[in-house]
């Protein structure tokens, strides 16, 4: 740990468009691999906690397939579908030689 970052996982082991979940320091998260670089949010879908880590991304935008919300990995704003005062959480992810890292606090 330092300031805050935590290493999560190596960054070979997510295929590029897909998405790995990890749990670190008491969070449940999602590492995403999409075009531009890597990305963590929460794992558990704002709505009504549904854990997303089947759920499949298109581009940056990951689809719960409880009720359709829609969420952009990147920020975890709601988009197209969804309470936009609902967004996902997201953590700042860096990559650190093969790691990926996230500021979870
Ligand atoms: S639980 Fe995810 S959209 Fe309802």
């Amino acid at each position: 740990m330092n300031d805050g970052w935590v290493e999560l996982i190596d960054a070979t082991e997510i295929p590029l468009g897909d998405h790995r979940f990890v749990e670190a320091e008491g969070l449940r998260l999602l590492v995403h691999h999409i075009a531009e670089g890597y990305f963590v949010t929460a794992s558990t879908c704002p709505h009504q906690e549904f854990e997303m880590d089947r759920c499949a991304l298109t581009g940056h935008v990951i689809t719960c397939t409880e009720h359709g919300w829609k969420f952009d990995v990147r920020t975890g704003a709601v988009v197209a579908v969804g309470d936009e005062d609902s967004p996902l959480p997201s953590y700042r992810a860096e990559v650190r030689g093969a790691r990926v890292w996230a500021k979870l606090f």
